[in-house]
């Protein structure tokens, strides 16, 4: 059985849809991270498992049971918001224990329960300070020392990590997976960074304008996409949409792109290939499966050079489209001079462009 379950989940504000029928299980223990562009409806989605948000149609179970008419103290859910809001006033201790004493649960559990939390978030040190005594980091873990004190079925995360820097959020990222390999409760986490959810989800939910574009392990859907919004949102830089059209290349298939250029498409299936051909396609190419070596593609011209240290993205024009690589190192990578590149072919993602799907 789903610890929680989503089924045709509508949200309206007004005459405005901005959730259009989310359909989700997710298993007992399983961390989830929506993931997608700013305002497609995904701290709509989590605040209707939480109850902060009437559903306008369609159906929430949580542990089996329907929570559609339950308030949120009674959905045995624990949400952690982007402003966590310490109370100021209250020591670290007292606010882990806020949520417990409201409820009122005996001193002696909720002394032995605050120990237990503050172990595992490495608190136990600051229990007695103030949260203008502590790093932005280590405000974040008493946020979740708040949530994690109650044992709920469901953590509930809404970018939880957007208000530190960099290098933070690297080090609570690591926190939160290592959290959840410890303590593994069922987690519905919400970012925009892609990053956090590749690196923390075991299945990702991408959403584009209130519905749900794919559900899949991380791997998945870097290699696997199924719509041509999930190849180019997946991945950075993201992927290269060249047009072209499928042709039959003196008995073998072939991407020939608008400049002339011919991809091989050997690997791909051939009904796929034989239903979408003569027709105008786009070959989905990351920016990783360019290679430097002539005897493929016409030379292209370098636009730009962004050297990363340890890869060097080389933008150029391809087929008309701005397009970038991602190559080693190198001193003759220079704006102006020509490039000769190789695509692996056996990496290239078919998009019809009408229906925006991937078809091979
Ligand atoms: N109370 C409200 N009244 C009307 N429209 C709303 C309300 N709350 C959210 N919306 C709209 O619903 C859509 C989805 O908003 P939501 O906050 O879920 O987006 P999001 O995916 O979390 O975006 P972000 O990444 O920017 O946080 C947006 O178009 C937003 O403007
Ligand atoms: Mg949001």
């Amino acid at each position: 059985m789903a610890q929680l379950a989503l089924s045709k989940v509508f949200k309206s504000y007004g005459e405005l849809a901005t959730v259009h029928g989310i359909d989700l299980d997710v298993a007992s223990g399983e961390f989830i991270v929506l993931v997608g562009p700013s305002g497609c409806g995904k701290s709509t989605t989590l605040r209707m498992i939480a109850g902060l948000e009437d559903i306008t149609d369609g159906e929430i179970r949580i542990s089996g049971k329907r929570v559609n008419e339950l308030e949120p103290s009674d959905r045995d859910i624990a949400m952690v918001f982007q402003n966590y809001a310490l109370y100021p006033h209250l020591s670290v201790a007292d606010n882990i224990a806020f949520g417990l004493k409201l409820r009122g649960t005996p001193r002696d559990e909720i002394r032995r329960r605050v120990a237990e939390t503050a172990a595992i978030l490495g608190l136990e040190p600051l229990l007695e300070r103030k949260p203008r005594q502590l790093s932005g980091g280590q405000r974040q873990r008493v946020a979740m020392g708040r949530a994690l004190i109650r044992k709920p079925s469901v953590f509930l995360f809404d970018e939880p990590l957007s208000n530190l820097d960099a290098k933070l959020r690297v080090q609570m990222r690591t926190e939160i997976k290592d959290l959840h390999a410890r303590v593994p409760t069922t987690t519905v986490y919400v970012t925009h960074d892609q990053i956090e959810a590749m690196t923390l989800a075991d299945r990702v939910v991408v959403m584009n304008k209130g519905r749900i574009e794919q559900v899949a392990p991380p791997q998945e859907l870097y290699s696997a996409p199924t719509t041509k919004f999930v190849a180019g949102f997946i991945g950075s830089p993201g992927m290269n949409f060249l047009p072209g059209r499928i042709e039959a290349h003196e008995g073998s298939p072939a991407f020939r792109l608008s400049t002339g250029d011919l991809l091989p498409l050997a690997q791909k299936n051939e009904a796929t290939l034989i239903s979408h051909r003569d027709k105008p396609m786009l070959a989905g190419v990351r920016p990783e499966h360019f290679r430097q070596c002539a005897g493929g593609l016409a030379p292209v011209t370098i636009s730009m050079v962004e050297p990363l240290g340890m890869e060097t993205l080389v933008h150029f024009k391809l087929a008309g489209e701005a397009s970038v690589a991602r190559l080693p190192p190198s001193n003759t990578l220079r704006p102006g001079t020509q490039l000769p590149l190789q695509v692996q072919s056996e990496h290239i993602h078919l998009i019809d462009p009408e229906t925006e799907r991937v078809v091979g």
